[in-house]
């Protein structure tokens, strides 16, 4: 790898890592009660831009482009309204996902990825979770803006 190719995986290290980090004014007061996986800021709308950012994170494990690859999980094109760990027959799912059933509505992947492991113990999705609400609503409206029109 040449110098300038470290320079910028480093920089994009840091991008996501940056990512990551809980936005500090976002944070709620400190006399605020606070709510583990707290509810979205209501006047905030979830926004697909800030949602491509958020998937930087994500882009390690996953593809979202039509006809992506499955790489350590599966691709993510049209995964909103779809049946969970069914999409992509030849990526091998978890049973611990499988046994999830039903679909992936907004609400679910809001759970799922406030925290993977505890939606589905077992999961192979070794991700943390994202503690930001903003951050999932975001991310949620990209991952529903990749994929075939649906309204
Ligand atoms: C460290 C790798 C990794 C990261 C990072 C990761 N995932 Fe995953 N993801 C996986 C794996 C592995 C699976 C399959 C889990 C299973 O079968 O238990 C998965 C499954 C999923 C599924 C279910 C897909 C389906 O077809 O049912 C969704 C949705 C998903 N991930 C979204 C995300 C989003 C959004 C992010 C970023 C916020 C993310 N993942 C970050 C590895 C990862």
């Amino acid at each position: 790898m040449t110098l300038a190719a470290v320079g910028t995986a480093a920089v994009a290290v840091v991008a996501v890592a940056v990512t990551l980090a809980p936005a500090p004014e976002r944070a709620p007061p400190r006399s605020a009660p606070t709510e583990i996986g707290g509810r979205p800021d209501p006047g905030r709308s979830a926004d697909a831009g800030r949602g491509a950012t958020v998937f930087r994170a994500c882009s390690a494990c996953h593809t979202i482009g039509r006809g992506g690859a499955d790489v350590d999980g599966p691709n993510l094109y049209g995964v909103v309204g779809a049946r969970v760990a069914e999409r992509r027959p030849r990526y091998g799912y978890t049973q611990a996902l499988r046994d999830s059933g039903g679909t992936w509505t907004e609400a679910r992947l809001d759970a799922w990825l406030t925290d993977p492991a505890a939606f589905a113990p077992g999961t192979a999705m070794h991700f943390p979770g994202l503690p930001d609400a903003g951050e999932r609503a975001d991310v949620i409206a990209y991952l529903g803006a990749q994929g075939p029109a649906r309204r």
